[in-house]
């Protein structure tokens, strides 16, 4: 089902006049993005003006009223709920609060996945593939801990790292400094630079932090009630003279 990367011309994300509405509540309004492969683009925004919903439509966790959105080739708008799930697969998703699991380890959280996605690999394969992503996140010594041990820039990278066993094509950030000092915020940043580099990931990252957008994004888009009102590299978008853009690199 997955199109071969020349047949969606290397663009992993388009979307096409895309506009949402909660009731009578317009929250995305005439967004039209294209994403190359290994491109990786930082989503500006103050809280409540459309970044996490429009995350959401793009894996299809939004229902979409008006226009189109492809990923890897194939038109998400009209798939059902079998269809996006095998989509799914090639989407890793870390939502603002990281979500482990309690009740297991950190290596369990990773091979649970595993099991239920990739069950062509032997045991020895996901050991090593296991061991080989906590060892990139920085936590091949935390491995048999339980969530509740860890700190919460911990709790990110396992995320991250659950994310990564599955080997995801895209993979979609919703704030992942937010809440963290800023060593370990750091430490995720070069972390999810790096994680673009070994594994030729494209990404879309939610962010107010912007040393954040700094560091790890090749392209940004800014957006305001629901418009994307400007677009292009840190260095561009810095020097455009406008009051709300401006108030980001204050
Ligand atoms: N399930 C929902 N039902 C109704 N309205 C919603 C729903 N989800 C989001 N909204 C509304 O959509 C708008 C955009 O919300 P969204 O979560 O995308 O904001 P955001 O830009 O991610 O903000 P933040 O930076 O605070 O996370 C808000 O007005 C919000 O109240
Ligand atoms: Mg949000």
């Amino acid at each position: 089902m997955i199109k071969d990367a020349k047949k969606y011309n290397h663009h992993v994300i388009k979307i096409h006049n895309l506009n949402k509405w909660f009731g009578e509540n317009k929250v995305l309004s005439d967004i039209n993005l294209i994403l190359s492969e290994d491109e990786n683009l930082v989503i500006l925004g103050r809280s409540g003006v459309g970044k996490s919903v429009l995350i959401k439509c793009i894996v299809g966790l939004e229902k979409v009223e008006e226009g189109e959105i492809e990923v890897l080739g194939n038109n998400i708008t009209r798939m059902d709920e079998f269809e996006l799930n095998k989509l799914r697969k090639h989407i890793g998703f870390l939502f603002q609060g990281g979500a482990l699991y309690d009740s297991m380890t950190v290596e369990e959280n990773l091979t649970f996945p595993l099991k239920r996605n990739a069950p062509d690999l032997s045991k020895s394969e996901k050991d090593d593939l296991v061991d080989d992503v906590l060892e990139s996140v920085g936590l091949i010594d935390a491995k048999h801990k339980m969530p509740s041990e860890l700190s919460g820039g911990m709790k990110k990278r396992a995320g991250l790292a659950r994310t990564l066993v599955l080997k995801p094509k895209i993979i979609l950030y919703d704030e992942p400094t937010t809440g963290l000092d800023p060593f370990t915020a750091q430490g995720i940043n070069e972390l999810v630079v790096k994680v673009k580099n070994r594994y030729n990931t494209t990404s879309i990252l939610v962010t107010h932090d912007m040393k954040c957008a700094r560091i790890t994004s090749d392209r940004m888009i800014i957006m305001n009630e629901g418009k994307i009102i400007a677009r292009g590299k840190y260095e561009e978008l810095k020097k455009i003279d406008d009051e709300v853009i401006q108030g980001f690199f204050k």
